[in-house]
C-alpha cells in the first residue's frame, strides 16, 4: 500500500503560496490508517517508552491511537490556557512572534521514557520545542515519530532526537 495516495495537496491553504498536505483522507481510509498506526508502532516501540506524548491539535489524531495500540498511556502537550493546573509552559520563538506550549506538572514522573508524536515535521520548530519542554519537567525524551516529514525543511536537523517518519517528501 502506498501511503502518499492517501495525502491530499491543497495549493495556498491556509495562506496563498502555502501547499498544505492534508491527513484527512489518510484518515478516512480504515486500511491505509490501520497500516500508518501499525508503522508507527513499529518505529516507536524501539525506544521502549513508558508513555507517548502527543502535541496539539493534529499530533492528537497520531498519538492517541497509537497509544491504544501500544497499551501505553498518553499525555498532551497543548497551546496556552487549555489545561487546568498547574501546567508547565514552554515558550519558543516564530517566524513572527512566539508561541507557548504547556503540560499538566505531574503528568510525567521524572526518568520517564517519552516518544513524541505529532502529524508532521515541518522546520521542527514544534517538536524540538515539546522536547525540550518535556525535559524541563525531567522527562527522558527518547525519540519523535510523525506521518508525513517535509525532508526537504531539514526540521529533524533541528531536533536532538531521533525521528522517524512514515512518508517522507524530498
Ligand atoms: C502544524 C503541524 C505540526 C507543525 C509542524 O501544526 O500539525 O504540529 O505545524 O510545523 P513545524 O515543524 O514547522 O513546527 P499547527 O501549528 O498548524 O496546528 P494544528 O496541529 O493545531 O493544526
Ligand atoms: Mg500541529
Amino acid at each position: 500500500m502506498n501511503l502518499k495516495d492517501h495525502i491530499g495537496h491543497v495549493p495556498d491553504f491556509p495562506k496563498p503560496g502555502i501547499l498544505f498536505y492534508d491527513i484527512s483522507p489518510l484518515l478516512a481510509h480504515p486500511a491505509a490508517w490501520k497500516a500508518t498506526v501499525e508503522l508507527l508502532a513499529g518505529a516507536v516501540s524501539r525506544h521502549k517508552p513508558d508513555v507517548l506524548a502527543g502535541i496539539e491539535s493534529r499530533g492528537f489524531l497520531v498519538a492517541a491511537p497509537l497509544a491504544l495500540y501500544m497499551g501505553l498511556g498518553f499525555i498532551m502537550v497543548r497551546k496556552r490556557g487549555k489545561l487546568p493546573g498547574p501546567t508547565q509552559p514552554y515558550t519558543y520563538d516564530l517566524e513572527y512572534g512566539s508561541d507557548t506550549i504547556e503540560i499538566q506538572k505531574g503528568a510525567i514522573q521524572p526518568g520517564q521514557r517519552v516518544v513524541l508524536l505529532d502529524d508532521l515535521l515541518a522546520t521542527g520548530g514544534t517538536l524540538a520545542a515539546a522536547t525540550e519542554l518535556l525535559r524541563d519537567v525531567g522527562a527522558d525524551v527518547r525519540g519523535a515519530a510523525c506521518i508525513i516529514e517535509l525532508a526537504f525543511l531539514k526540521g529533524r536537523d533541528r531536533l536532538s532526537i531521533p525521528i522517524d517518519s512514515a512518508i517522507s517528501y524530498d
